[in-house]
């Protein structure tokens, strides 16, 4: 069909996940008109696969643990079971409303919404279907795709987390491929709702992007939440049966489950787009910034999952309002990966804001000091019975550069701590603030209390 119907835009946005749709609604606030183009639904993978609808299954996870546990806390109940489609209607209840939430922010921002699937025809025109947009500037937002590994094929009961989502049944026995941060929250949910889960990870560790510290915590909870974690071990083929499918590993290991979920990373969603024909250059699919969030071509802008970095919803957010503040002339600062918070939000939780102690050591050389708070001294952490630590890494008589912390609901205090990485605290300034008593924020005010020479609770 011939491309008629023109239209001009100060910005048009290709893609309405976080990323594109935080780009559209600072751009429209800012007084720009906007076109944003989306041709599934507005919100993206965060809304609808990825964290809000995964975040529903926790907290389900959770109470499902609190039943199964109540003992524990001397009230009497039992766990009769998970009921999967009422797990999945509280979780689409909660989807459907900031859905409808989000469609009326880019109704009374006046965003031109286009819905259809739209491709760059040179850098500053999108095409959908017969309309063309064009833009004075054009920020690409596309997103990533769960990847697969070669020879594994996703369907029956090999899936993503993208089917996965959608279970209908609690499956017996699960394997999950990966354990970075889809395969840990994926193994923690299933757990809690009864399967018997194994965590494979060619790495040596879980969630490899942390701190050696979090991962063999995490791989102690796991191990006495039952689940079942091989690290070092590499996947080498599946076959889906009758009955079961069967996983082999290089080390000639086999398992037999109800579910193979395929965790293994997301791939950047930028083939077959018009990218590189309008003058952008692509590694492994990704966009080769040129500059904070520049594809290198004028008027053309990258923000999300298709830049390398953190594929994290909170830094699409950012990047989104960058590029709109930028394309409005206002001079924003640039996103800094560094002090962008991390939070893996399985049972128990990871959080880390800044550097490990080993990029720590990198950055600083031996002028490096680090400092475990174990949660075993925190009244709240002990009240909910939760086990882990808080550890500061810092320079020596210098700032704290990074927070990681493990612990049931620890993510809930990565606020305070990129607040710290983020002002260049010293352990003294903070110590200086009293932090409420009995909270697990407490943790984090006794770890710098320790680290500044005055510890309380503290046994080590
Ligand atoms: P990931 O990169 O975190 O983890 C993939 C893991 O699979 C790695 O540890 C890798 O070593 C392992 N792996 C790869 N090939 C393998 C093989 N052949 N055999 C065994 N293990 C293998 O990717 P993941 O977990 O799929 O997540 C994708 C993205 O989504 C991440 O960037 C993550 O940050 C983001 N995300 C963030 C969440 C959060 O912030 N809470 C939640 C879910 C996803």
């Amino acid at each position: 069909m011939p491309a008629t119907a023109e239209a001009t835009h100060d910005v048009v946005v290709l893609g309405g996940g976080s990323g594109g749709y935080a780009c559209a609604l600072r751009a429209a606030e800012l007084g720009l008109s906007v076109a944003l183009v989306e041709k599934d639904l507005l919100g993206g993978t965060c809304l609808h696969r990825g964290c809000i609808p995964t975040k529903a299954l926790l907290h389900a996870a959770e109470v499902a643990d609190a039943a199964r546990e109540a003992g524990r806390f001397g009230v009497r109940a039992t766990l009769e079971g998970i009921d999967m489609p009422g797990v999945r209607s509280y979780r689409e209840g909660v989807v459907a409303r900031l859905h409808k939430g989000l469609q009326g922010l880019v109704k009374a921002r006046e965003v031109d919404y286009v819905e259809g699937a739209g491709r760059l025809d040179g850098p500053h025109t999108v095409v959908v279907g017969d309309r063309r947009l064009v833009g004075r500037n054009v920020v690409l937002a596309t997103g990533s795709y769960a990847r697969t590994l070669p020879g594994l094929e996703v369907g029956g009961r090999v899936m993503t987390s993208d089917q996965a989502l959608g279970l209908d049944e609690v499956p017996g026995r699960v394997v999950v491929l990966g354990g970075g941060v889809i395969g840990v929250e994926f193994a923690s949910v299933l757990r809690s709702f009864g399967s018997e889960v194994t965590v494979v990870e060619a790495l040596p560790r879980l969630v490899a992007a942390e701190d050696p510290a979090s991962s063999t915590a995490l791989e102690r909870a796991f191990r006495k939440r039952g689940i079942t974690v091989r690290t070092g071990a590499r996947f080498a083929s599946a076959q889906d049966g009758p009955d079961a499918v069967t996983v082999r590993l290089e080390d000639g290991t086999e398992l037999e489950a109800d579910l193979l979920l395929v965790a293994v990373g997301r791939g950047p969603v930028t083939e077959g787009l018009g990218y590189e024909e309008a003058g952008v250059t692509l590694e492994r699919g990704f966009v080769v910034p040129d500059g904070p969030c520049r594809t290198g071509v004028e008027g053309l802008w990258a923000v999300g999952d298709i830049v390398p970095g953190l594929q994290l919803a909170h830094r699409g957010f950012a990047q989104g309002i960058y590029v709109a503040e930028a394309i409005a002339g206002l001079d924003p600062a640039p996103v800094d990966e560094v002090t962008i918070p991390r939070v893996t939000y399985c049972d128990p939780e990871v959080a880390s804001v800044g550097l490990t102690e080993e990029q720590a050591r990198e950055v600083h050389g031996d002028a490096v000091e680090a400092y475990e708070y174990n949660l075993g001294g925190n009244g709240k952490s002990q009240i909910l019975g939760t086990q882990g630590f808080v550890k500061l890494v810092r320079v020596t008589d210098g700032p704290v550069v990074g927070v990681h912390m493990v612990g049931s609901r620890m993510g809930e205090q990565v606020g305070e701590a990129q607040l710290i990485v983020g002002w260049e605290a010293h352990a003294e300034d903070v110590a200086a603030f009293v932090h409420a008593h009995p909270t697990q924020n407490e943790a984090l005010g006794e770890a710098h209390l320790a680290l500044a020479g005055k510890p309380l609770h503290a046994h080590n």
